[in-house]
């Protein structure tokens, strides 16, 4: 979809501006907001393309460097941190052999960290894309890897 029909479906009001950002980057297959969609963005919307590029860099959902296909989120406040999220994260490190900042090499997963995803009950937690996992174990961990890594392979046994 082009940014200004995302615009559109949102309406241009600068109140609607986070979920146009968020999906036009949802659109890009990098998953980041490049200059020159911010700067067709400034134009559409009249809003200065430094105000947008603060917008980006103050939410830590955006991003403006490329990322993977899959974006990791690994909680890292109090509540997971006490229960395990540093173990989590050892077997997310050890899966996909990146750290925190990184993508993998194929392009599938960007690992980044975050602050508290409103599911502490299920501590420690993670998000993947819109999905949230709770009362994770390593075991869990490589569980989930595993099943997105077979879906990714199905999808593209199925497009051939
Ligand atoms: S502290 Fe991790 S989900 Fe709330």
């Amino acid at each position: 979809m082009t940014v200004s029909r995302i615009v559109e479906k949102h309406g241009n009001n600068r109140e609607n501006l986070l979920q146009i950002m968020h999906d036009i980057q949802d659109a890009a297959t990098d998953r980041c907001l490049h200059r020159d969609v911010l700067d067709e963005l400034s134009d559409i919307m009249n809003i200065p393309v430094a105000d947008l590029v603060g917008t980006a860099t103050f939410y830590s959902m955006f991003s403006l460097t490329p990322r993977g296909r899959h974006i990791i989120r690994l909680c890292e406040s109090p509540p997971c941190y006490i229960l395990g999220s540093d173990n989590i994260l050892e077997a997310l490190r050890e899966r996909l052999d990146i750290g925190i900042g990184e993508t993998t090499p194929d392009g599938l997963f960007t690992l980044e960290h975050t602050s508290c995803l409103g599911a502490c009950g299920v501590a420690p937690v993670m998000s993947i894309d819109d999905e949230v996992y709770g009362n994770l174990t390593t075991g869990k961990v490589n569980a989930i890897i595993d099943q997105i890594v077979e879906n990714q392979i199905a999808a593209a046994r199925n497009r051939k």
